[in-house]
């Protein structure tokens, strides 16, 4: 669907100024559609075709039938098809008329068209279109009606919308929700059959017309703060821990003074109970990282236990790398089971950079001669990811920082330095772990009878993860030509299989 904004630029030689009240128009209206028991359609003069009028926006009522099963926006008028239309904007007043629409079998529409003002200037027009009949039938439609118009005085005015964005976290009110209307001295006129449901929730079970909040028990401030400034203020109102109720207070104005206002509400009580229960489950997460990690732990230092028995040194060393791998895999439990700062708050995501640090510091410590210092560093920055790549990624970083520890500086004889490079690109993550070592040997191939650790890399980044890999000699020279490993894993496509399988 086009947007208002780009039909607008489009079709008319409305500024952005204009644009931007209309658009606050379109945000609030869907109220008025319903106050109105009829569509609602904004029209402005056309470039293209001269002298039409375009549609840049529509909204259906939910408390009547749609005069239109198809959608208008788009479509220009001739002046001639919307006299009505055509006067309110010539002439900058309210007009009444009837119009006939084909795409509803030549069905009689009654139409209220009203200029729509912004800073003085007609910019287009609403045009209340009515497929059955206008008149109130009960009661409630009658009050609905007459706030409709008073709201229609105040669009006239360019009073309406404000100049100041209602977009916030709540909904735009609509009649569902509970609606109390206000005196020019702040007292109940009516409340809605679903506001004094609202009232009942809060605790308030009194008569209420007639009746300032004040003497309902209820803090005025919202009210006094919409009458005084002449703007929507918007609240909530706490009882107990499970009800809430979010309350919109809409001065209605003439000629800039409050002559009463409008005030919807809206039970978010539900809404409320389940962000505690996001909360809480996002403390449960944590909670459950941390043991994670902790029973991580715990077969770690059984493994560990179990190598000092064993007499093959193959056997040992193979116990030793298990403990390796396993480490950093607690190490991104670790990082998950701490505060949330980063991320959107699931608990399930942390700063890569925050798991990649203490990886090389793990591997750092495990070096077997001190004697031969290994220098690594870290660059780059790729922010937040999920658990669902930091932990296979982890892996893959340890067994790489491994293979140069173990390969590129030639049993414990030479010091070197080892960089890992974060670099954020459009589809994900790039990791690049740089050695100035010996380099591969002259046979090497990645996609031939590799080890362990090889295997590993290759079944977490190409199989799990859907990203890619290349090794290659550095740009070192003589005998320290040094080795580069670039990977890249996607970061919106990572499957969703298990991280430990098919090795
Ligand atoms: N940074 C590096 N510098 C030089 N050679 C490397 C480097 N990384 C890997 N290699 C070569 O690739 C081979 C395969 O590595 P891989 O990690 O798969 O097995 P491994 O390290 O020999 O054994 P494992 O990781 O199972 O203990 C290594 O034996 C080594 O020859
Ligand atoms: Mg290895």
């Amino acid at each position: 669907m086009t947007s208002l904004s780009d039909l607008a630029r489009d079709r008319t030689t409305l500024d952005e100024h204009e644009i931007l009240h209309l658009q606050r128009l379109a945000r609030v209206w869907g109220l008025l559609a319903d106050l109105s028991g009829a569509d609602l359609l904004l029209l402005a003069r056309a470039v293209a075709p001269p002298g039409r009028f375009v549609v840049l926006a529509h909204v259906r009522p939910t408390t009547a039938t749609t005069a239109y099963t198809s959608d208008p926006i788009g479509r220009s008028f001739e002046r001639a098809h919307r006299p009505t239309v055509a006067a309110a904007f010539d002439e900058g007043r309210m007009a009444d008329g009837q119009v006939r629409l084909a795409a509803t079998g030549d069905a009689k529409v009654s139409v209220r068209a009203l200029p729509v003002r912004c800073a003085g200037k007609v910019v287009a027009v609403l045009s209340r279109d009515a497929a059955g009949e206008v008149e109130a039938g009960s009661e409630l439609e009658g009050v609905y009606r007459r706030l409709f118009d008073r709201f229609a005085v105040m669009i006239s005015a360019g009073e309406y919308p404000f100049p100041r964005d209602e977009h916030d976290q709540y909904k735009a009110p609509r009649v569902g929700d509970g609606l109390v209307i206000l005196d020019e001295e702040r007292r109940v006129d009516y409340a809605s059959p679903n506001a004094i449901s609202a009232f009942h929730r809060l605790g308030i079970h009194r008569h209420v017309v007639g009746r300032r909040f004040e003497e309902l028990g209820f803090d005025e401030q919202v009210v006094r703060a919409a009458y005084s400034s002449s703007l929507p203020v918007t609240a909530e109102v706490e009882r107990g821990s499970d009800t809430t109720v979010v309350m919109r207070c809409i001065p209605l104005l003439v000629e800039g003074t409050p002559t009463g206002a409008m005030i919807g509400f809206r039970d978010i009580s539900e809404l409320r109970r389940r962000d505690r229960m996001l909360l809480s489950k996002d403390a449960t997460i944590r909670e459950i990282h941390h043991r994670v990690k902790n029973n991580l732990q715990t077969i770690s230092s059984l493994l560990r236990i179990q190598s000092r028995r064993m007499e093959s040194s193959e056997a040992k060393d193979a116990l030793e790398q298990s403990v390796r791998r396993i480490g950093s895999m607690a190490l991104v439990h670790e990082t998950l089971a701490q505060d949330p700062t980063d991320g959107d708050g699931t608990g399930d995501e942390v700063r890569f950079l925050d798991v990649v640090r203490p990886i090389v510091r793990l591997v750092e410590e495990g070096l077997s001669s001190p004697e031969k210092p290994i220098h690594f560093r870290v660059t780059g920055d790729v922010g937040v990811v999920s658990s669902e790549v930091a932990m296979p990624l982890s892996v893959v970083i340890t067994e790489l920082l491994q293979n140069a520890v173990d390969h590129a500086f030639g049993r414990g004889k030479r010091s070197g330095t080892v960089q890992v490079d974060l670099v954020s690109v459009a589809t994900g993550v790039r990791v690049v772990v740089t050695d100035d070592g010996v380099g591969l040997p002259a046979d090497f191939d990645i996609a031939g009878e590799v080890g362990l650790g090889l295997t590993i890399v290759q079944t977490f980044v190409v199989n799990e993860m859907g990203g890619s890999i290349a090794m290659r000699r550095g740009d070192g020279s003589g005998d320290r030509p040094g080795t580069v490993v670039e990977l890249e894993v996607p970061l919106a496509g990572a499957s969703r299989a298990p991280t430990v399988t098919r090795i």
